[in-house]
């Protein structure tokens, strides 16, 4: 490993559905209002990928983006991870259909089924292979179709989520790039947010579909408490070993759950969320994955992450899994 080499992030993209829904627009299909929404949760509107727009065509949008920041064709590229729980299909993987669409040669392609955290751990393969001098440039992809999983008749989910793709090309840096990386898991608690069908536990049938078990099942209120904690204590595990406090990390960009989680992390932080909080949460609801993609790819766009800045990313969601990433960019 040659461990002086420094990787960081040489391309980014992201796509987001033309569709809106707004929480208007939710309170003539569920029992709900914008009021309920904006207070508990932060989320004014979200993206509805368009019928037929499948997780691969949304990625492919947001990789051509981020290969083109990176002055990169498909070409250049040896490796690509697909982090979503929304694929296309079981199989082939959603990464496989990308490398396809992109034109990219024969290099490996694969997905990654981490839910929310999906982006941070593909960024930590991607970090560990670029790294090792493995390979010079690897794309990841964070991409989520959640509407296909949603429960349009379930408000205590369907007002949650949203689509959307965001991406990133990672290699060998001059300066700064990634300083630390620290992901976990906690399988114990898989039952607070699972989608229970369609697996080989209980195939697809008739029964399955009419008891609605292929939609996102959650228990918000346990999660918001695993979510705090853990997305505290993640920060934390990234930022010791490199000697850091809140105040040393110019922009915390999260994944997007939930407005009141990321106001209690930052106060657990002891950092000013006005100042040091990147959220779009209100326009985009929760993409899993694609939540923390997309966001930095459009924090750095508005210029809300500068040259010499240290930044952190930081994940939680289904698994549990979890994951925070120092970057100096
Ligand atoms: N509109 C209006 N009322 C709603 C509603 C909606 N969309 N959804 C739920 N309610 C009601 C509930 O039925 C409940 O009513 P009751 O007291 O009469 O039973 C009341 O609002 C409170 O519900 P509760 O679930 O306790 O609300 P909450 O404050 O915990 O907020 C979430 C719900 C889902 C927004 C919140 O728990 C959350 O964000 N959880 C974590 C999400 C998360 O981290 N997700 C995955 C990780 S990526």
């Amino acid at each position: 490993m040659c461990t002086n080499v420094k990787v960081g992030f040489v391309g980014l993209g992201k796509y987001l559905p033309e569709n809106r829904l707004t929480n208007k627009d939710l309170e003539k299909i569920v029992d709900t209002s914008d009021e309920w929404i904006v207070a508990r949760t932060g989320i004014k509107e979200r993206r509805i990928a368009r019928e037929g727009e499948a997780t691969s065509d949304m990625a492919v949008n947001a990789a051509r983006l981020a290969l083109k920041s990176a002055k990169l064709s498909a070409r250049d590229i040896e490796l690509i991870i697909v982090a979503t729980i929304t694929p296309d299909m079981f199989f082939p993987s959603t990464a496989c259909i990308v490398q396809e669409k992109l034109g990219a040669p024969k290099i490996p392609a694969f997905d990654i089924s981490v839910a929310c955290s999906g982006f941070m751990y593909g960024i930590a393969i991607a970090n560990q292979f670029v790294k090792s001098g493995t390979y010079k440039h690897v794309l990841v992809i964070a991409a989520e179709k959640m509407s296909s999983v949603t429960d349009w008749k379930d408000r205590s989910t369907c007002v949650l989520m949203g689509d959307g793709a965001g991406a990133a090309v990672l290699g060998k840096v001059a300066d700064g790039g990634i300083l630390s990386v620290y992901l976990g898991a906690d399988g114990t608690k898989g039952n607070l947010l699972k989608m229970p069908a369609g697996g080989s536990r209980m195939p697809a049938s008739i029964s399955t579909v009419e008891a609605g078990l292929h939609y996102l099942k959650m228990q918000g209120n346990e999660l918001f408490r695993h979510a705090v904690k853990i997305m505290a204590e993640a920060a934390l595990k990234a930022t010791e070993p490199l000697g850091l406090k809140g105040e040393d990390i110019d922009l915390v960009i999260p994944h997007q759950a939930n407005l009141r989680i990321l106001h209690a992390v930052a106060k657990r932080m002891g950092i000013d969320p006005e100042k040091k909080l990147y959220l779009n949460i209100n326009k985009y609801g929760n993409m899993s994955a694609a939540s923390s993609a997309v966001a930095l790819a459009e924090a750095v766009e508005e210029g809300r992450v500068k040259k010499g800045d240290t930044i952190l990313l930081d994940a939680f969601g289904a698994g549990l899994t979890w994951g925070a990433i120092v970057v100096k960019w």
